[in-house]
């Protein structure tokens, strides 16, 4: 085995509306890790190009060191190599991009390569759930496309499909505020009505045989939520002027990212583009939340280790 080596994943968006803990969509934006494993055992260091965040911690709470460490321990590798990682990442520090979960694949794929490969991408991706606590970034950043995933009897069942629409993806993100994952979840009802149910599970359907048949029509009528947004709009100020404000825009859909607080609107050629990109940045603005975006697209290919 080579002791360098370079592990590529990509950002993701998760429920895209309806699909709460399940849909998961890989973005063409992307984290490099460049790693080396070192002669001193138990060594870690990680440089990066991001500041002050939780991905780039240079100590063992780091989160790619903790999967690194968790997959060699559980494997019974008694002494862990050391290992010296740079990171390049063009995922922005907000919620709702998937990056904790690209952080736990990396140090899973680092420490599979250390085993000698023992691991599919089925066993990897289920590790990284369980860690993740939901399948739906991990699955997306791991396979690419449009993935659907679940966790069911301790059991992981994903579905990858090519996501063939051709549209762009404005991704707007708050850069001074922050909404946890943990938070996010902790305002969820936990009982909901069967009326709300049949509409989640209607909507699901009908977005993914919209992915399949690409009908842009059914995509716009099936981005309806009834599990979760409406808790977590009120945890982020401006959002829900945002993603109305997109949709009378002619934006194809546009809800909350994954969590949050990040928010994903799909447009084509009909949508005013620019005018979203400018009245989500006054709309944040009113609420004295500094913002930017990125304009991407959906990445077919997954994580990579070369
Ligand atoms: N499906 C998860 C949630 C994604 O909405 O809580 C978190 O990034």
């Amino acid at each position: 085995m080579s002791n360098k080596f370079k592990i590529q994943i990509p950002a993701s968006s998760s429920n895209l509306g309806p699909g709460f803990d399940c849909f998961g969509l890989a973005l063409n934006i992307f984290n490099e890790y460049k790693v080396e494993i070192t002669s001193t055992n138990d060594y870690f260091d990680i440089e990066s190009n991001l500041s002050d965040d939780k991905f780039c911690i240079n100590n063992k709470d780091n989160l790619f060191y903790k999967s690194y460490l968790h997959l060699l321990t559980k494997n019974s590798v008694e002494k862990i190599p050391g290992i010296k990682v740079t990171l390049n990442s063009q995922i922005p520090c907000s919620g709702g991009f998937g990056s904790s979960g690209t952080a736990v694949l990396a140090g899973l794929m680092a420490a599979n390569k250390i085993l000698d490969n023992k691991l599919t991408d089925l066993e990897i991706v289920k590790e990284a759930s369980i860690l993740e606590k939901h399948p739906d970034n991990v699955c997306a950043s791991m396979l690419g496309g449009f993935c659907l995933s679940k966790f069911e009897n301790n059991e992981l069942t994903y579905k990858k499909i090519d996501w063939k629409l051709n549209l762009d993806i404005l991704m707007l993100y708050p850069t001074n505020f922050r909404v946890s994952t943990s938070e996010a979840r902790s305002v969820l009802k936990k009982e909901h009505s069967l009326e709300n149910c049949i509409s989640n599970l209607s909507n699901s359907a009908f977005f993914t045989a919209a992915v399949l048949t690409k009908d842009l029509q059914l995509l716009t009528n099936s981005m309806n939520d009834k599990i979760h947004e409406e808790q977590r709009l009120k945890l982020i100020p401006g959002a829900l002027e945002i993603i109305t404000m997109a949709k009378e825009n002619q934006a194809i859909g546009a809800t909350i990212s994954g969590s949050g607080a990040s928010l994903i609107v799909f447009v084509n050629s009909k949508s005013n583009k620019l005018s979203i990109l400018n009245k989500a940045e006054e709309i944040w603005q009113s609420h004295k939340i500094e913002s930017n975006n990125i304009v991407c697209k959906v990445s077919n290919s997954g994580a990579l280790i070369y």
